[in-house]
């Protein structure tokens, strides 16, 4: 097999993954499971309060700052549609309007709990949404009775990211 473009090839390489599993391990062990059960039940908590009347589909998020401070959503649906805010949104969101870039920085998720029915994971959109609010940060996906299903981290969900720093904002 040709080598010939090997170094335009861009992919985690089997080490960066290693790495990215190990970082994840650090923060569950750091933050400890039953904080972040806590937090997949809260965003089953919050699913109870969306409003989907077109698709039916309830999502709730519950996320932890990295100052330990919490804040939830869910989605609420427009019927126009595209002006739908999706839990994962409404979380970070809300975060914000209660101060907490003032009291935090913008990079103030550390974990955040998505609670739906089906095995899947936030959308493009919403990975896009918490990049801008995290450097890395744990995903955690939940059933709608908040049992943990999976835990993963945005920068596997959404690697080589656009951020504010490739426009010079820290
Ligand atoms: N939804 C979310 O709240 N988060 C996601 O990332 C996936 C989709 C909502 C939007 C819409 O109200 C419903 O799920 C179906 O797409
Ligand atoms: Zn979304």
């Amino acid at each position: 097999m040709s080598r010939e473009y090997d170094n335009l090839i861009w992919t985690p390489s089997p080490e960066e993954i290693i790495k990215e599993r190990d970082w994840i391990n650090s923060e569950i062990t750091d933050l400890g499971l039953p904080t972040l059960t806590d937090l997949a039940i809260k965003a089953s908590e919050a699913r109870k309060k969306s409003y989907s009347p077109y698709s039916h589909y309830k999502v709730g998020a519950a996320l932890l700052t990295i100052k330990d401070r919490k804040s939830d959503g869910q989605n609420i649906e427009i019927v126009s549609y595209s002006e739908t805010g999706h839990a994962e949104e409404q979380a970070a969101k809300n975060a914000v309007s209660s101060g907490t870039i003032q009291e935090e920085g913008r990079k103030f998720i550390r974990a955040i709990a998505v609670s739906h029915e089906g095995d899947t994971a936030p959308c493009g959109r919403c990975r896009q949404i918490i990049s801008e609010f995290s450097d890395n940060s744990l995903i955690i996906t939940a059933d709608v009775e908040g049992n943990i299903r999976s835990i993963t981290s945005i920068k596997t969900l959404l690697p080589y990211a656009f951020t504010p720093n490739d426009l010079g904002i820290e």
